[in-house]
């Protein structure tokens, strides 16, 4: 492991006011969306929608880095121009998900837990071999009555670290994503007591596990109440929430948070993000960033429509969301964007 390479990875990732775009779907997840919206759900599809995504002009402006998907990293352009070196010379570092997904938990009815470990060092040396300069790991935590359970929390965050420490030494930098799940009628205090509790049991197991934090990037979920609860914080409530949570669990060393979006509708998401950064941006010892998949991809998976007479719409619509996410980083976001565009 070269240490300083992944500090300058990890900082590149946060800089200049970019994001991640995560685009690293699952086939069934990528398929999920496609059958929503009638788009018929094969390679060739989910190839051609990557490809839309990738050849989106200007997209560096904004996008420091996208997170692909086993299939997508081995991927081309109609032209045959592997989508690794259309995003590499798009200026965009390119990554790779790495688990293999979230797995009914013995023991633990209603929770998950991440697997992947088994083989990763392998997986690590060919993504890195292929160009990918980061990765992406995704824990699920559900809140309901009775859960999560500290079991399925320390064996998330265990996973979390043994998956970062690989990384590292395999010379990628481990994005680490807890995420505590926007689904059920649960408050804004109760998602952040959880999430507290969830990343100071990550970054107890990152320390256990020797993982360097000044080369990693955190990926966590907004401090949010659930989407069925009663109570709807307002956009400034939940920025002050999610940072003060923020600031007591995720330390200094850590050069950047990078927000996952959960299912919160695009506006939300960029409103939301730009908050934080208005109200605390100069105090704070990390960047706060975006890692978005829905919060990017939805509008322009909806013009798109498998249609290749939809294909500039949606690039321009796509190319929005990125702007709209990179002002949010500046707390230069404002909803007339949504009408006038930035
Ligand atoms: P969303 O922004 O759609 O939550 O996806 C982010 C992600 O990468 C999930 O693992």
């Amino acid at each position: 492991m070269n240490a300083q390479e992944l500090i300058d990875t990890a900082r590149a990732l946060v800089a200049g006011n970019k994001g991640l775009l995560a685009m690293d779907e699952s086939n069934p997840t990528c398929n999920k969306r496609f059958a929503r919206l009638g788009i018929p759900q094969t390679e060739e599809t989910r190839r051609a929608y990557r490809e839309l995504i990738v050849t989106t002009p200007g997209l560096g402006e904004c996008i420091s880095g996208a997170i692909l998907y086993d299939e997508t990293i081995r991927q081309q352009k109609t032209d045959g121009t592997p989508f690794v070196k259309v995003i590499t010379d798009a200026g965009i570092i390119p990554g790779i998900k790495v688990d293999t997904g979230a797995k009914d938990m013995a023991g633990h009815p209603g929770e998950k837990i991440t697997e992947g470990l088994d083989g990763l060092r392998d997986r690590l040396a060919e993504y890195f071999q292929m160009g990918a300069r980061f990765a992406k790991w995704r824990a699920v935590i559900t809140l309901d009555a009775g859960i999560p359970s500290r079991g399925c929390i320390e064996a998330n965050a265990q996973a979390l670290a043994r998956y970062a420490a690989l990384c590292q030494e395999a010379g990628l930098v481990p994005v680490v994503e807890p995420e505590v799940l926007m689904e059920g009628d649960h408050t804004l205090e109760r998602c952040c007591e959880v999430t507290e509790e969830v990343l100071r049991t990550v970054f107890n197991q990152l320390y256990t596990q020797r993982v360097t934090l000044e080369g990693m990037i955190l990926k966590p979920n907004m401090v949010l109440p659930g989407l069925a609860c009663s109570m709807q914080e307002t956009v400034d409530e939940v920025a002050d929430a999610t940072v003060k949570c923020l600031l007591r669990a995720v330390p200094a060393a850590v050069p950047g948070i990078a927000f996952l979006s959960g299912g919160q509708s695009a506006e939300l998401a960029s409103a939301r993000l730009n908050a934080m950064n208005v109200r605390f941006k100069s105090r704070l010892p990390w960047a706060l960033a975006f890692s978005f998949a829905r919060a990017i991809q939805q509008p322009a998976l909806e013009i798109w429509q498998g249609d290749e007479a939809h294909l500039l719409a949606a690039q321009q619509a796509l190319y929005h969301r990125a702007e709209c996410n990179r002002a949010a980083r500046r707390g230069e976001y404002n909803a007339a964007m949504e009408v006038t565009g930035v």
